[in-house]
């Protein structure tokens, strides 16, 4: 019997292309003989769709009539309730509720807000079906780029020096937080939403004026932002981790090229050019040329953020070199990598079928670890007698 693999990709995201072709790209990773992969793109209403249709990347150039032709499914939000249904269409006395498929187990291929900070992955925790990936917490202390750093800080991971507010202190305060920048930072100074990717939002200040408005910019995205200290002589390397927190590998390293002052959504994706070919196309040095040292510090640095934020699955950890010392900082996290990461573990001897069938596998033993702990909701107090009153406050 093969298993089935919910693929899930699209999402209420700025990433959404993106995962798209990470998607298609992991789809076609899977081995035929041992799965049936049934595609589930989420539109970016929210909407989910399942067909052939949305296994070629021509149709996604008409979205509308790309979600006209294909199947619109949902789940229930019930636990064990693993069938994909058939959404009703088409008025009242239509057929709804048939199930179009009987999952496994899912492969969220999503980049993002709302997709990939753990608001995603909960509904598959509250369904209970088996995910490959970051679990809802990791998900989320991994994609605010504050809480992140918090963590990361607290156990002894370098990052940058930092400042971190919300919309409203800046609106209410600013005067305030200008100062503390500049006491605590000084110029210049990167200005970030907390919460999105693929550079949204993001921008450089040399001084107190392009700050007010770096920080103006940042505001309209998110409801929180992170001003950091800015490596000037940078250069950026990237390294995937594989595994469970306890027990994970790290890629080979990575330099992806930059242009400008830091990688734009079209460096990242589009190889510099328009060309849509995803991750793969856009250039990168594998392995980075680096010392052998000095890649076998980030390595480990990559599997200890790993390891501290709890994550599973695969992940791409991103680090700044500061070239005046030779600091090494640990600048994010991206727990659903675009493309996974699949062209690092290549270049580490791990093809990418066989990538699919490790994250398949994680994702079974997690679900089955996780049933094996004991939770005692299922005894029912108020049938013991006695303690239900007391628990009440009532009187004895
Ligand atoms: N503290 C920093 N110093 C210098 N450059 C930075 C710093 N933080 C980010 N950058 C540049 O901005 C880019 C995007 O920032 P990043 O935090 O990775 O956001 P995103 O989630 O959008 O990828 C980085 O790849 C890097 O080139
Ligand atoms: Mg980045």
């Amino acid at each position: 019997m093969k298993t089935n693999i919910a693929v899930f990709f699209g999402g209420r995201s700025v990433e959404h292309e993106i995962s798209v072709i990470s998607a298609l790209q992991a789809i076609n990773a899977f081995d035929s003989d041992k799965y049936e992969v049934v595609p589930i793109y989420i539109s970016k209403q929210g909407r989910w769709y399942t067909g052939p249709e949305l296994l070629d990347l021509k149709n996604y150039k008409d979205l509308k009539a790309l979600t006209h032709k294909a199947t619109e499914v949902y789940m229930r939000p019930e636990y064990g309730d693993f069938n994909l249904y058939k959404a009703a269409s088409g008025g009242f006395f239509s057929k709804g509720n048939q199930v179009v498929a009987e999952l496994h187990a899912a492969v969220p291929v999503l980049h993002g807000t709302n997709v990939e900070d753990g608001i995603f992955q909960g509904v598959l925790e509250t369904i209970g079906l088996p995910f490959a990936g970051c679990n809802t917490l990791s998900s989320a202390n991994g994609m605010d780029k504050i809480t992140m750093k918090m963590i990361l800080r607290a156990n002894g991971v370098p990052v940058v020096d930092y400042v971190w507010f919300t919309d409203k202190q800046w609106f209410s305060q600013r005067d305030a937080l200008v100062e503390k920048i500049e006491k605590e930072l000084g110029y210049p100074v990167i200005v970030k939403p907390a919460n999105l990717g693929s550079s949204v939002g993001i921008s450089k200040a040399a001084d107190r004026d392009e700050l007010l408005k770096a920080i103006d910019n940042a505001e309209r995205f998110s409801q929180r932002i992170i001003v950091e200290k800015m490596v000037v002589k940078l250069k950026e390397i990237n390294c995937s981790v594989l595994g469970e927190a306890d027990e994970c590998e790290a890629s080979v390293c990575e330099e992806p090229v930059k242009t400008g002052d830091f990688l734009s959504y079209e460096d990242k994706y589009m190889g510099g050019s328009k060309s849509a070919k995803g991750m793969q196309a856009s250039e990168r040095r594998i392995p980075a040329d680096l010392p052998s040292e000095v890649s076998e510090r980030i390595r480990k640095m990559a599997k200890e953020t790993f390891r501290v934020l709890s994550c599973h699955g695969v992940s791409r950890i991103d680090v700044m070199i500061d070239e005046a010392d030779g600091s090494i900082y640990v600048n994010e996290i991206n727990t659903i990598p675009g493309s996974l990461s699949f062209y690092l573990w290549e270049a580490s001897g791990v093809k990418f079928p066989q990538l699919m069938d490790r994250l398949v596998a994680l994702a079974l033993k997690r679900k089955r670890e996780a049933d094996r702990k004991t939770f005692t909701y299922d005894q029912n107090i108020f049938a013991l007698g006695g303690g239900v009153k007391g628990a009440k406050g009532g009187k004895k």
